[in-house]
């Protein structure tokens, strides 16, 4: 019998919910249309759950998420997440709490964020257009200056002092580091894998990446063209030469920098999702664009962020299942966007011309007629 696949879904704060339930519109024409089986769970975490549960909104005072939730995350197939943030509750709380909890005890060290201009979708570059810009950032995930390591001390007085530490492991470096290369030659693009750092400063942590890169390099990937940027000569070159890039592998501060340009380029944080990725594990896809409170409830927000996240999702856990119906269920979520997105009218800054379900249904319509 044909597998059942389990997605945990966590529509979170803001507008996560409303782009979700788009993706969710998608994946049930995605199933019908490919024929997949699946059931979805609803997790009710966030920032209303943890003021209602009388969660200090100051600072963290309850758990953001319980630990039997987290157990039980375990057991699905993937995981779908709307957005994190809230007005109310102090920066830093749901995120610590929620996501960043979900990325390191899932140990999803690969987030994987394509940088992908879909057809008719404005760009803020003269001159270029989808076939200029098509990369894909794999940004380490459970390591660097996200690790909470460092602290305080003498808070609050002329003497205070905080430590904020950017922790490599070779281990965590060189998981994504392999990953990254594996992918580049899987996309079958330029061969060409670009390490992004600060080696010029960053002389013990980056020097680690360095090595690292180089060695794995050599010593497996001879077909992969090896390049470096500094992170801030990067950011130049996304803007002026996008065509230049193939894959980039980055640490997670530098990462997280990048990909929010990344994100520009493509059109907008409407459009641009990621995977946080355990490949042996479970994984979880979200639109990175946030929970954009003053549009909640608005029926205004651009879903395709989230559709092309459940896209992901559908590709990556049918690759890891080796199962090939899910993985051409999840092209041809991606086909239906590239058919919308023409019609939309994304040809001007920051203008949809459709509703949120509207779009939903304009996607799930491409997908059953595709
Ligand atoms: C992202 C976000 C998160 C990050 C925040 C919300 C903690 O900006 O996924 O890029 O910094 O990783
Ligand atoms: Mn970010």
């Amino acid at each position: 019998m044909a597998k059942t696949y389990r997605i945990a879904v966590i529509g979170g704060d803001g507008t996560g919910p409303e782009v979700v339930a788009e993706g969710l519109k998608v994946l049930a024409a995605a199933s019908e249309a490919c024929g997949f089986a699946y059931e979805t769970k609803d997790f009710n975490v966030g920032g209303n759950r943890y003021l209602e549960a009388g969660g200090d909104p100051d600072e963290p005072s309850i758990p953001v998420i319980g630990d039997e939730e987290i157990e039980e995350l375990r057991s699905f197939d993937a995981i779908y997440l709307g957005a994190v943030g809230h007005p109310d509750v102090a920066p830093g709380i749901l995120e610590k709490g929620l996501l960043l909890r979900l990325r390191f005890e899932l140990d999803q060290y690969v987030n994987l964020r394509p940088v992908k201009l879909y057809p008719g979708v404005w760009t803020p570059l003269k001159d270029k257009g989808p076939e200029e810009i098509d990369f894909v950032v794999v940004r380490e995930n459970t390591e660097g200056l996200y690790t909470g390591m460092g602290g305080i001390q003498y808070k609050g007085t002329p003497h205070e002092v905080a430590t904020q530490i950017m922790c490599s492991t070779r281990h965590g470096v060189e998981r994504v580091i392999r990953y990254a290369f594996d992918l580049c030659r899987r996309r079958d693009d330029k061969k060409r894998l670009t390490l992004v750092a600060k080696t010029n400063v960053l002389t013990y942590a980056h020097d680690l990446w360095w090595r690292t890169f180089n060695e794995v390099g050599q010593a497996d990937y001879t077909d992969i063209e090896r390049d470096y940027n500094h992170v801030d000569a990067c950011c130049m070159w996304f803007v002026k030469n996008p065509e230049f890039y193939d894959t980039v592998v980055v640490c997670n501060m530098f990462g997280d920098i990048i990909t929010d340009l990344g994100a520009m380029i493509q059109g907008g944080m409407g459009v641009a999702a990621g995977g946080n990725i355990n490949p042996g594990g479970v994984s979880m896809f979200e639109p990175i664009g946030g929970s954009a409170p003053k549009y909640t409830g608005k029926n205004c927000i651009n879903p395709i962020a989230a559709i092309a996240a459940l896209a992901m999702l559908l590709t990556e856990t049918g690759t890891n299942a080796g199962d090939e119906t899910l993985v051409a269920a999840g092209d041809r979520v991606e086909k239906a966007i590239m058919e919308v997105t023409p019609r939309m009218q994304s040809q001007s800054a920051g203008r949809m011309g459709h509703s949120t379900t509207e779009v939903g249904d304009m996607v799930a319509e491409a997908v059953a007629g595709a």
